[in-house]
């Protein structure tokens, strides 16, 4: 499989919980690397450009909302199928939902404060991570190459 990057969040509630660092090992155990770490408060701006996606949905408000309550993890993780193991190490978007031994069902309390957020495809990959690292490559193997 190929060597892919995605893009994930620790949303207010995992560093409020001081879950940083069980998140961070849970991606490194199954192979998924940080290559770039940040840790902000989020802006009115940059939390509504990031969701812009769900900006007609009811629950938009409440998401710019909680995730400018508090700083956050943004990070780049580089892997094979970087993009769908991220996704199934998170567990479902409802934490009710989520698979026993994902992220989201060990951390998160609902479908809001879901601890984590991950790119769900490589187009919405490319996107979210020049939109928070406009500085790194989107691609691994442009880095890989370069090693
Ligand atoms: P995330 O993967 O960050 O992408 C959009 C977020 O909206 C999602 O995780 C949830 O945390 C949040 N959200 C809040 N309410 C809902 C809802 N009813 N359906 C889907 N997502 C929701």
């Amino acid at each position: 499989m190929a060597i892919e990057r995605t893009f994930s969040i620790i949303k207010p509630d995992g560093v409020e919980k001081g879950v940083i660092g069980r998140v961070i090992a849970r991606f490194e155990s199954v192979g998924l690397k940080p290559v770039a770490i940040k840790l902000k408060r989020l802006s009115q701006a940059e939390a509504e450009g990031f969701y812009a996606v769900h900006k007609a949905r009811p629950f938009f408000a409440d998401l710019v909302k909680f995730m400018t309550s508090g700083p956050v993890v943004l990070m780049v993780l580089e892997g094979e199928g970087a993009i769908a193991k991220n996704r199934e190490v998170m567990g479902a978007t409802d934490p009710k939902k989520a698979a026993p031994g994902t992220l989201r069902a060990d951390f998160a309390t609902d479908i809001e404060k879901n601890t984590v957020h991950g790119s769900d495809a490589p187009e919405t990959a490319k996107g979210e991570i020049s939109y928070f690292f406009p500085e790194i490559d989107v691609h691994a193997y442009e880095w890989v190459g370069k090693r």
